[in-house]
């Protein structure tokens, strides 16, 4: 059976990487895929390790049902690029910093999020950190969207 393992990638893996990873595995889930698809989170910054996401990303997901209370703050390590299928980030940044420890012959698997969500011609999901509540209720809007596109970009593979 094919499984896919993805991880999604911000600055501090509190805010918005943690809200993908949360979005996506309720998707996944009632897509009745969660033993074809292994999802995760990371940041590429240290700061927030073993930290829960911010306060204000976990009342933002909880009230639209998505439970973020488990997950704990992880830096990226250049072995997750051989564990990960994908690694999709956030913003160019990320991508960037991806860049910098990513081994050459897997440069492919990093990804922009919003690639995933066509409808829209916003490239980056945009960082909540230092602005107020909107922010977090467009990260949600975006991952919504971007995840509900992803798992239509993967469903041929999953099922091929
Ligand atoms: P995130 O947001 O990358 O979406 O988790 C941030 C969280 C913390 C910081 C920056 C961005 N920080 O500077 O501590």
């Amino acid at each position: 059976m094919k499984t896919i393992s993805i991880c999604f990638v911000c600055l501090g893996n509190i805010c918005r990487s943690p809200t993908a990873e949360g979005v996506m595995r309720h998707q996944v889930e009632a897509a009745r895929l969660s033993d074809r698809v292994r999802i995760d989170s990371a940041g590429t910054g240290d700061w927030h390790i073993g930290a829960a996401p911010d306060r204000r990303a976990q009342q933002a997901a909880g009230q639209r049902g998505y439970d973020l209370s488990a997950l704990r703050g992880r830096q990226i390590a250049p072995e997750d690029f051989e564990q990960f299928d994908l690694l999709i980030a956030m913003d160019d940044a990320n991508v960037t910093a991806l860049k910098t420890i990513c081994p050459p012959a897997q440069r492919d698997r990093i990804r922009l999020l919003m690639e995933f969500a066509p409808a829209t011609d916003i490239r980056e999901v945009a960082d909540p950190y230092f602005g107020g509540d909107a922010g977090f209720e467009r990260v949600l809007d975006q991952c919504e969207a971007a995840c509900r596109g992803l798992i239509a970009a993967l469903r041929p593979q999953l099922t091929s």
